[in-house]
This record gives C-alpha cells, sequence and structure tokens, in this order.
C-alpha cells in the first residue's frame, strides 16, 4: 500500500514536471462545480479519512474537532488548511470564536488527493471557493 502512495506520488511529480516544460501556467481561477472529477474524488478521500473526526456534516465536535463547515479558518488561511492536512496541526487555533487545542496527524494523502479534498471541503456545507485547488499548489506548500 505505501509502495503505490509512493510510486503515485512520484508519477504526480513526473507529471507536473512534464507538463510544465511545454504548456505555461496562466494564473487563472476556476469555480469548482459538484460534478467536477476533484469535487467527487476530494468526497471519496473526505469519506474515507475526515469524516471520523470533522463529520459527514463538516460541522465537527464542539471543543474537540472544530468545523469544516463555514469555518472561517478555512476560508481565510487556504495555505495553512492545505499545510494542515498535508504535514499535520498541533497548538492553539481559533475557529468562528472557539478555541481549539489539539492534534491533527498528518493522513499520508497524496498532493492530488489532498488538492481534491481541499475542493471539496471549500465547496460543500455553504463553503464555497472559486479558485480550485491544483495538484501545483499543493506541491509547492512546504513544511
Ligand atoms: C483524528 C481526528 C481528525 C481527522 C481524521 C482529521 N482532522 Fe482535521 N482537525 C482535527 C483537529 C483536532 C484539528 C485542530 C488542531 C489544533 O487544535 O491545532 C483539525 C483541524 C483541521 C483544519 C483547520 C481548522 C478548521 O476547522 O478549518 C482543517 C482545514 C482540517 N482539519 C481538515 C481536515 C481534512 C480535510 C481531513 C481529512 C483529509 C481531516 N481534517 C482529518 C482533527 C482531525
Amino acid at each position: 500500500m505505501k509502495n503505490i502512495k509512493i510510486t503515485l506520488l512520484l508519477l504526480t511529480i513526473l507529471l507536473i514536471t512534464a507538463c510544465k516544460s511545454d504548456t505555461k501556467n496562466t494564473m487563472t481561477s476556476k469555480s469548482v462545480s459538484a460534478e467536477s472529477k476533484t469535487y467527487n474524488a476530494g468526497k471519496k478521500v473526505y469519506l474515507d479519512n475526515c469524516i471520523s473526526c470533522h463529520l459527514p456534516s463538516g460541522k465537527g465536535v464542539p471543543k474537540a474537532f472544530p468545523p469544516l463547515a463555514n469555518s472561517d479558518f478555512l476560508e481565510n488561511n487556504r495555505e495553512a488548511s492545505i499545510h494542515a492536512i498535508k504535514y499535520g496541526l498541533s497548538g492553539e487555533i481559533i475557529v468562528n470564536g472557539e478555541r481549539y487545542n489539539s492534534v491533527m496527524a498528518p493522513l499520508g494523502l497524496t498532493d492530488k488527493e489532498i488538492a481534491d479534498v481541499m475542493n471539496y471541503i471549500t465547496n460543500s456545507w455553504g463553503n464555497t471557493n472559486d479558485n480550485e485547488i491544483s495538484v501545483e499548489e499543493v506541491s509547492k506548500i512546504q513544511q
């Protein structure tokens, strides 16, 4: 399983490098529809990896697991949210005025899975994001 993940990650990196060399990187923003591939792939990642804490409703559990639905943290901290999913998050954060001081371990997802799940959570439960998160954007976020 781990080997497959590593192979997939390497393939993704290869693909990104291959694409970079012959296509120009245009900075156009793109909204994510509920029919899009990234949204549906992200939903699956969410169901497999996130619902145990953040719940199917995205509402989390008061005082223990912060909400993703209408989360001001998620809305205003795009990079930090990607960073949290990629590398884990611990220490004090304030989400919608509530204090959380807990730990989210890194989940071992590929950059593609992180981009997909970000596109899912930023476009679910009333959240909207008209600037789709790309695999390249995730890959640029370093520890
Ligand atoms: C084991 C429980 C657990 C799992 C599983 C989990 N999280 Fe978290 N998550 C947390 C906790 C706890 C925090 C707050 C950490 C802190 O207090 O510093 C958090 C914080 C966050 C935040 C930033 C705060 C907010 O509410 O906006 C985001 C975004 C997030 N998680 C997304 C995800 C995604 C996406 C997944 C699945 C890929 C996931 N989490 C899986 C427990 C979890």
